[in-house]
């Protein structure tokens, strides 16, 4: 099965990006969300780096248009799935409403579409279970910022078949990004080392034994991070993180993932990093 259209779910962050490095690499892209507004937002990033790789000479104003001119809008999973081949979710980390979009999406895809949960942490076989389809249930992990991060984890859950995982390897190939096969597990591979990472920087914190500034660069100069974890947290989102930490807290039952009462603070705050304009630094 060759993949030519994918459907993106939540133009946020990532669903943002995701559809905009696959028109890069020449898919057709229907991108979704439940509000204009979000639509807009996340159209509007996509612009906003597609001018600036005009403004670095790195495509054309021609091939700006292109990629825009792939892109297109709505506001519905029936309208989604109309001629998708295959599916990229990016709703927030909310494994409910992760299985109430993929039950609706089951009812109204045709049986041989691929559904990917980029899900940071979620157990794929669980939202599998929302489906008539586990054979075609696939995690595709994307990294923040996704036009920039070469990595994809490619995560099997219990009942994936390997033409799945064929045909998404070579999807995540065709958008430039290096894949990995994991198998299942809270957090895969990387989150399941980087999160704890970023999760004690946030406690060296709230112990007061230096600054977020102090700690982010003691993290760049000393171990040549290229941003310190408290800056990666903010761009993030620390609703995200803390989704995730919960998760891999509740899933392992070990008190070394047990998030920190400073970001839990944070986030009923609202402070949600770089998309709230406030986190550990502010942007406003
Ligand atoms: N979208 C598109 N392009 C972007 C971008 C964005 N949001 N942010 C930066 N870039 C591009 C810039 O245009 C620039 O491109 P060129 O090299 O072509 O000029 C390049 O990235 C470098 O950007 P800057 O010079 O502005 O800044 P930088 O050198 O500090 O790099 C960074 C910024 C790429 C974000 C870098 O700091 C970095 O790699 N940080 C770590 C990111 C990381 O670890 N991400 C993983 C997060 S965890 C995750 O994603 C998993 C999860 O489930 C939570
Ligand atoms: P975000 O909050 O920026 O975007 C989520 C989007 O989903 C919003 O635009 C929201 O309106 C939309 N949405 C909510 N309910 C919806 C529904 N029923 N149907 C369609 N859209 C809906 O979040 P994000 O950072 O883009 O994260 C999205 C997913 O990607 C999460 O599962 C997250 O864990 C994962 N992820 C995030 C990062 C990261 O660094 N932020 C990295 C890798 C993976």
């Amino acid at each position: 099965m060759t993949i030519k259209r994918i459907g993106v779910i939540g133009a946020g962050l990532m669903g943002s990006g995701i559809a905009q490095v696959a028109s890069q690499s020449g898919f057709e892209v229907h991108l979704m969300d439940v509000e204009e507004r979000f639509i807009q937002k996340g159209i509007a990033t996509i612009e906003k780096n597609l001018k600036r790789m005009v403004d670095k000479s790195v495509i054309t104003s021609a091939d700006a248009q292109d990629i825009r001119g792939r892109i297109t809008t709505c506001l519905t999973l029936a309208d989604l799935v109309k001629d998708a081949d295959m599916t990229i979710e990016a709703v927030i980390e909310n494994l409910d409403l992760k299985k109430r979009v993929y039950s609706e999406l089951d009812s109204l895809a045709a049986p041989e579409v691929i559904f990917a949960s980029n899900t940071s942490a979620l157990s794929i076989t669980e939202m599998a279970g929302a489906t008539n389809r586990q054979d075609k249930f696939i995690g595709m992990h994307f990294f923040n910022p996704v036009p920039v991060m070469k990595l994809v984890e490619v995560i099997r859950g219990y009942g994936t078949s390997d033409e799945t995982v064929a045909i998404t390897k070579e999807v995540a190939n065709k958008m430039n990004k290096t894949a990995i096969e994991v198998l299942e597990a809270p957090g895969f591979v990387v989150n399941r080392i980087l999160v704890p990472m970023i999760t004690e920087a946030i406690f060296v914190l709230q112990e007061g034994l230096a600054t977020a500034a102090e700690i982010d660069e003691g993290m760049k100069l000393g171990a040549n991070h290229p941003m310190g974890p408290l800056a990666l947290a903010d761009l993030v989102g620390l609703d995200t993180m803390l989704h995730v930490q919960q998760h891999l807290y509740e899933e392992f039952g070990d008190p070394k993932y047990r998030p920190p009462g400073l970001l839990k603070k944070m986030v009923r705050a609202g402070r949600l990093g770089r998309k709230s304009g406030k986190g550990f630094y502010d942007y406003t």
